[in-house]
This record gives structure tokens, sequence and C-alpha cells, in this order.
């Protein structure tokens, strides 16, 4: 790795220690970590929709949104949902990150601000996806001219509906909770609300399924007007994680992915430079040229025609056999 190429990975990471000022469940699975700087100091400011990366106890990053007040940089809020299925990072987080732990962590970066040009928003959360709106929702309502806007919370049931009591308190009048009890025939009707485009901003966060299906009814709608913000593609939509390989072509360096690693993971190991934000195939950071393979392309970013000569290698894997990749 040259020395610019070493500057280039600490200029993005900016890692800073922070200690776990509390810990507290908000839901079935879900835990709330507040994080507080080890001086006593503010902390890095942010703005609403923001993310920040966590060392996890197991090794491995995982971004989480900021759900606090970006007013607030006495503390942050991240909420962490315990993923069994998952590589592990959730499940160290809810499992050995107690009230004192010092946790390695990013300064925070949005890949999903609010837009300057909306003068109304409506917000639409699925489970866990509830915490980068929850701080966008706190910071329209500190502009004092006001910014409508309406929040469509989308979870199971009322045991996996977290912060009911802060939108209650907070928010009174301006959200709708809906459970749909596992059922994909209850889901929530979100065609009364995007049938007729209006000028506003709609901002998405939730599980794939939530995401496609706005995607989808909103396809007559200015496509600037759409934001999306996902944490974590969702694993149970595509087939188990296994090893693979990749080529390197420009370097001529092989490079082995453990099913427990991202390609993205397994690069930066191997010594190479990737550049990445979301971490999660949403915001387009890591786009990577592919040579030749098969891919399982697992981002939301690529169209189908980008699909045959690129890749996003922070959440996409080989779906048989080497990817040979433009590195
Ligand atoms: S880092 Fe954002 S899509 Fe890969």
């Amino acid at each position: 790795m040259t020395s610019s190429e070493a500057l280039e990975n600490k200029e993005q990471e900016r890692l800073f220690e922070a200690r776990v000022a509390s810990k507290r469940v908000v839901a079935r699975d879900m835990i709330l970590f507040e994080l507080v700087a080890l001086d006593g100091m503010p902390l890095p400011t942010f703005t609403p929709g923001s993310h920040l990366t966590v060392i996890t106890p197991m090794g491995g990053r995982r971004n989480y949104s900021l759900c606090s007040d970006a007013a607030d940089t006495m503390h942050y809020e991240i909420a962490v949902k315990r993923d069994g299925n998952g590589r592990g990072g959730s499940i160290s987080m809810a499992d050995e990150v107690h009230e004192g732990t010092i946790l390695t962590v990013s300064a925070p970066r949005n890949n999903f601000e609010l837009s300057a040009r909306a003068s109304k928003s409506v917000f639409i959360a699925g489970g866990i996806g509830i915490t980068p709106i929850l701080s966008m929702m706190r910071g329209l309502k500190r502009i004092e001219s006001g910014h409508p806007f309406q929040l469509f919370y989308c979870t199971r049931d009322a045991e996996s509906t977290a912060f009911a009591d802060v939108l209650h308190t907070e928010f009174p009048g301006l959200f709708t909770i809906h459970h749909d009890n596992g059922d994909i025939n209850n889901s929530f009707d979100f065609w009364p609300i995007f049938e007729k485009p209006m000028v506003a901003h709609v901002y998405c966060c939730g599980p794939k399924g939530l995401m496609d299906s706005v995607a989808d009814m909103s396809g007559h709608w200015p496509s600037a007007a759409i934001h999306f913000e996902s944490f974590g593609v969702d694993a149970k939509a595509f087939s188990e994680n296994t090893a693979f390989d990749v080529m390197l072509q420009r370097s001529g360096k092989r490079v082995s992915v453990s099913p427990e690693q991202t390609l993205l993971e397994a690069l930066r190991a191997s010594g190479c430079v990737v550049r990445s934000s979301c971490e999660s195939g949403t915001c387009g950071s890591c786009k990577t040229g592919l040579i030749s393979g098969e891919v399982e392309h697992r981002d939301m970013v690529l169209s189908d025609q980008e699909k045959a000569s690129q890749i996003m290698v922070c959440v996409s894997r080989a779906a048989a056999g080497e990817l040979v990749l433009d590195l």
C-alpha cells in the first residue's frame, strides 16, 4: 500500500474511541446504545440521517444510523437489531457490549440527507429502519418556520416496534404505525400516497421488501424526490454466504473471501484500497469493475445493464466460481 493510499484509508475512517454510557432494550431484539466521548467533551457534529461505523467486539465493521438529535453532540444514540441469522456483528454488539464498554467508532457520515429543496417530507420506516428517520424528524421539528412531515412506520407487532413511546411524546399526530403480524397480505397500502405525485420528498429505510415496494410505486415520481437508506441489505433474500476467490487483474493478486467476510473486507485485508461509505449496497461508493465471473448482485444501486460490468463489493458476492475484478 502506498503512503497516499494509507492516508486515504485513514482519512476515510477517522476512527476514535467512545464509551457506552447506557444500554437498554427498546423493542424485541433491538437495543439502544448511548455513546459519549471519553473526555466528556462534545462528539463530532453530524446532520440528521447520518450513520457511523462501529468496530464490533467480533472485529467486523458495521454501520448504524444515529437516532439522536443532531443538535445534541454530548452523546450519540444508535440502535442495533440482534440478527441471529446475520454474520455475528449485531450478536456481538447485543451480547458483549455493556455500559462502560469502550467502542472504536468512525466520525458520522451522511448518505441520507434531508433535501434542502423539500417543503414537505414523507417518512417510511420498516423495523430498525426507524433509526435515521427519528433523527431526521427531530431535526425538522427544530425548524422554526415549520416543515410539514408525516411518518408511516411498519412493524410486525407492538413488541417489535421501537420508540413508540418517543413518537407519542415528541410527534403526536405526525405518525401512523402499521402492524402486519408477519402476513405479507396485511402489508400497509402505500398506493394512496404515491398515486398522485405531490410536492414532497420521500425518505424510506427498512427491509428490502419495503424499499422495493416503495421503489415500484414511486416510479412516476421525480427520482430526486425519493431517497433510500439500507443497512444490511436483507440477507434472508439471498442465498447463504459461501467462500469464493477473486483474481485482481491489474495487480495479479488472488484473494480468498470467507463466508464470514464481505468481499470489501477481504480486499482490504489483502492491502487493496477500495472506497466505501454505506457498506450496505446503497450509496454507490464501492463500485468496482467486473471483468468476468458470475455475481450475486445484492446492491440497490446498479442497473441491469451495469451489472454486466460492475459489482458493489460491500455486499455482492460470487454466485458460483471465481470472479475477476478490475483492480
Ligand atoms: S459502500 Fe455504499 S454501495 Fe458499497
